[in-house]
């Protein structure tokens, strides 16, 4: 007596089909699962065997062979449960086992024989529909996520009876209304507007929302600093459909959508604290799970108090700053989750804060401040496009009535989003900060006025290759913010004010 049917792994952020065989044999009784399973996997055998008497099926008391091929790859988590129920009841004909054919069968069961919901859902979907099969067959509080993939049936089961019941055409689910999900992120609220003084750190950020640039700044406490950042996302650009699908993959997956909604709508602003640890930042773990820069991923990661996370913690960000991703090796395999977020960094510019502030005494002693600076390397601050100095909000500027609102800014910044996407069709790229050297050659091209311009500043900044190329893209986002199409010298002298730390933390290192 053999069944055979489909369910679906995950790999890094992708799904892949996988067999599920059921033999069964006379012979002593026994349940044997091989085609590298984990743990989760292997405890599935009690869970499976309790359900199934649970929900008034019969359990073979015979000799039972599981196979999950393909074998060379490592099948993990517990959402094989209801396809090896599923496979044992029609293998022991009670479930007709050409009913099963067509669909891919997920989900999780309880001793009693309830599905339980699990993680991945969305790119299961996506990889049901590539490879063609009818439908897919899953816990109900993960069937409104499925129900984004359009063309193929969905039907959400409650328990195993149900799932049995649909087989054998006894049960009919509810058509799936797949319901959107506004925001991951709610807590933080508020407006630019509240935001008084600080026009230039307003102007910066507009400028980094606009071209997805990382931005760093530095200044006394009680500045509006860790205020003002969290009300980025109220100026970032919408997400295009394509954005929204990659974003939702990664929250599938970390199981961060189950019986919540469906499609995230709205950029992430991430803000871990500084005690975080390795896995969590960057992702793992023994069922791997992506960490706070992939659920960043086309938003924004803030790192309030920098120099607060450890070394080890900052030295983790190069990576996913230079390539837009993260590879997480582990013991048989390495897995890649996107991470191209926009990293915001705040910080005082020294323990007590008050480092050359022009209104209180500092109390570190040098080599406290140099310590405290040291922690941001030179490598990280290299990756970074743009730095802002903050000062004190000046009393006067306290009395001024509200000044520009979100929603003005946020219009500009989708209009110069919209220059650069129809710029970069068909490159693969969405936003000036993703430009290569390479395209910097291409799309950054200066008058000789500009260069001249740039020639003056690198000698007199001392500037890195690295530093260069990085005002070369923030220009070009102050030109489409401009809607200009060539790099004027204004655009130029406005991106060369973002990069007049460099050689502050270059002094107080030496
Ligand atoms: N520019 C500002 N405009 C309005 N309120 C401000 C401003 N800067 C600071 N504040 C007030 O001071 C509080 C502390 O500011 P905060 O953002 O925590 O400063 P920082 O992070 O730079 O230390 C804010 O919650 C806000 O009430
Ligand atoms: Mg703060």
């Amino acid at each position: 007596m053999l069944a055979s049917l489909k369910s679906c792994a995950i790999y890094g952020l992708d799904s892949f089909l996988v067999d599920v065989e059921v033999y069964i044999s006379s012979g002593l009784p026994a349940f044997e699962i091989v085609g590298l399973p984990d743990t989760a996997v292997r405890e599935s055998r009690e869970r499976v065997r309790a359900a199934i008497k649970n929900q008034n099926f019969d359990f073979p008391i015979k000799r039972i062979t599981l196979n999950l091929a393909p074998a060379d790859i490592k099948k993990e988590g517990p959402h094989f449960d209801l396809p090896i129920a599923l496979g044992i009841l029609a293998a022991t004909e009670q479930v007709p086992a050409s009913a099963l054919q067509g669909y891919s069968i997920v989900g999780e069961l309880s001793l009693d024989g309830r599905v339980r919901p699990v993680n991945g859902i969305l790119p299961m979907a996506i990889e049901v529909k590539q490879k063609g099969l009818k439908g897919i067959v899953v816990p109900f509080e993960n069937a409104e996520e499925a129900a984004v993939i359009k063309g193929i049936e969905v039907i959400g089961v409650k328990s195993l009876q149900e799932a049995v019941g649909f087989f054998k055409g006894e049960f009919k689910p509810d058509d799936i209304i797949p319901e959107v999900m506004d925001t991951v992120t709610t807590e933080f609220e508020g407006d630019f507007s509240e935001v008084k003084g600080q026009e230039v750190l307003k102007r910066a950020l507009e400028i980094a929302a606009a071209g997805h640039h990382n931005l760093i700044m530095v200044g006394p406490p009680g500045s509006g600093k860790t205020m003002i950042a969290r009300r980025i996302p109220t100026i970032l650009p919408s997400m295009t459909f394509e954005e929204s699908l990659e974003l939702t993959k990664i929250y599938s997956i970390a199981g961060l959508l189950s019986g919540r909604s469906s499609l995230i709508k709205k950029r992430p602003f991430r803000a871990p604290h500084h005690s975080i640890t390795p896995v969590g930042l960057v992702g793992g773990g023994r069922i791997p799970k992506p960490g706070e820069v992939s659920l960043a991923h086309h938003g924004v990661l803030f790192l309030d108090e920098l120099p607060e996370f450890s070394k080890e913690i900052l030295e983790l960000l190069r990576e996913p700053l230079e390539e837009g991703k993260i590879t997480i090796s582990r013991m048989n395999a390495t897995v890649t989750y996107p991470a191209s977020f926009m990293l915001v960094g705040a910080m005082n510019p020294c323990p007590c804060g008050y480092f050359q502030d022009p209104f209180h005494e500092c109390s570190c002693p040098p080599h406290k401040v140099h310590n405290y600076l040291s922690k941001i390397s030179g490598p990280l601050l290299d990756r970074i496009d743009m730095q802002v100095g903050v000062s004190p909000v000046a009393f006067s500027d306290l009395e001024k009535a509200n000044s520009m609102d979100s929603a003005t800014i946020k219009k500009r910044v989708e209009l110069a989003r919209a220059v650069q996407l129809e710029r970069y069709k068909g490159l693969n790229i969405f936003y000036n900060s993703q430009l290569t050297p390479a395209l910097i050659n291409k799309y950054c091209k200066l008058g000789r006025a500009e260069k001249l311009l740039m020639k003056e500043a690198f000698q007199r900044l001392k500037l890195s290759a690295r530093a260069y190329n990085r005002i070369l893209k923030v220009a070009r986002t102050i030109a489409d913010l401009d809607q200009s199409e060539n790099i004027k010298e204004r655009h130029l002298a406005e991106a060369l004010q973002f990069r007049n730390l460099d050689r502050y933390f270059q002094n107080i290192r030496t």
